[in-house]
């Protein structure tokens, strides 16, 4: 199963969204920065729908001309344009018994929002330059990292398409608005690329966790993705360090207000159970001998900083991923979606 790391209050809300949302049949809008796990977090729907052996198929909006897109999407007949010689599916019908993931929704001509919009309301479209009104039984997820309210004050999408797409709504926080999910992310991906790489590196240098910790992460997950298999790539000891990260350190502003004895301790707490649960991997014995509590203290800390769930993640870093995905990543599920 491909799926989504994270334990912070705001994943978690995200995850019961994807739950809900999955058992109905209407369409989805996910919104949220760059890099944030809008595409994963469609996978996730569609893997949890009553559709998940049926096709799921992305199309990005942004990355395909303005000429070609309609086409792409709904499909032409023969002699529909130059070089039309062959009729051809659109994503639309390839999607058919499954779902399309329409990314960037927002750079959709006027022409194509039309004919959405009537898909959406009646199910049914016409390929470009054909006359047959054809009906297809597909899901719509729509994505856009652009604020699709001010398209609309000006006038460049429309109203009526805005809120059919946005009866189900999930926005995708930010990495900084995670709590110690970049921390527990860092740590899924470097077993991961450590076991692809066939290396043994045992965690992170303390200068690296407070780099981890300090940086705004503009770039989201997928940033941080990447600068950790980066590392792992690099790094010749057995501890990556902030320069492998190539942090500087000094991203997040430090704040002048001190941090109260209290949320400090939790800080530091929650910042050595990771450590150990991941130096361990997730061996519990192992973990509550190394910080010198007893099994149930260290059991009651776990449950008390919403870190049960990542253990069992940790005991079984590596989780096999479904065929049918187009990328290499292997996500693993920290907290299960129900
Ligand atoms: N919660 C998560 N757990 C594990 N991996 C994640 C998570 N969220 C995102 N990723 C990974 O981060 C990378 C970026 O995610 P994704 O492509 O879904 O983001 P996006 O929001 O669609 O980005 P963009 O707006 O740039 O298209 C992917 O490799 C994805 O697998
Ligand atoms: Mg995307």
């Amino acid at each position: 199963m491909d799926d989504m790391v994270g334990a912070s209050p705001a994943i978690c809300g995200v995850f019961e969204k994807i739950a809900k949302v999955a058992a109905t049949e209407m369409p989805v809008l996910l919104t949220g920065e760059t890099g944030t796990g809008k595409e994963l977090t469609a996978q996730a729907i569609h893997a949890r729908s009553v559709r998940k052996l049926g096709p799921f198929v992305p199309i990005n909006c942004a990355a395909i001309p303005e000429t070609l897109l309609e086409s792409e999407l709904f499909g032409h007949e023969r002699g529909a344009f130059t070089g039309a010689i062959h009729p051809q599916k659109g994503k639309l019908e390839a999607a058919d018994g499954g779902t399309l993931f329409l990314d960037e929704v927002g750079d959709l001509l006027h022409s194509s929002q039309v004919k959405l919009l009537r898909f959406l309301q009646e199910g049914t479209f016409e390929r470009v330059g054909g006359q047959e009104t054809l009906h297809v039984d597909t899901r719509v997820i729509a994505a856009t990292n652009v604020d699709l309210k001010a398209a609309m004050d000006q006038n460049r999408f429309r109203e009526d398409l805005y809120y059919r797409l946005g009866v189900l709504h999930i926005h995708l926080p930010p990495l900084r608005d995670r709590g110690e999910d970049a921390l527990l992310m860092a740590m899924v991906f470097l077993q991961q690329a450590a076991t692809t790489t066939h290396k043994t590196i045992r965690g992170f240098s303390v200068q690296a966790i407070d780099a981890l910790r300090r940086h705004s992460w503009p770039g989201n997950v997928r940033e941080l993705k990447n600068r950790v298999r980066r590392a792992v790539v690099m790094s010749e000891e057995e501890e990556i360090t902030r320069q492998d990260l190539d942090l500087s350190g000094e991203d997040l502003p430090a704040t002048d207000s001190l941090d109260s004895l209290r949320a400090a301790h939790q800080r530091i707490e929650t910042e050595l159970l990771i450590r150990a649960l991941t130096l361990h991997r997730g061996n519990m014995s192992r973990v509550a001998r190394d910080l010198q509590v007893s099994r149930s203290t260290l059991y009651r800390k776990l449950k008390q900083y919403g870190l049960e769930t990542i253990t069992t993640t940790l005991m079984h870093p590596t989780v096999t991923t479904r065929s049918t995905r187009k990328q290499t990543d292997n996500q693993v599920l920290t907290k299960q979606v129900p």
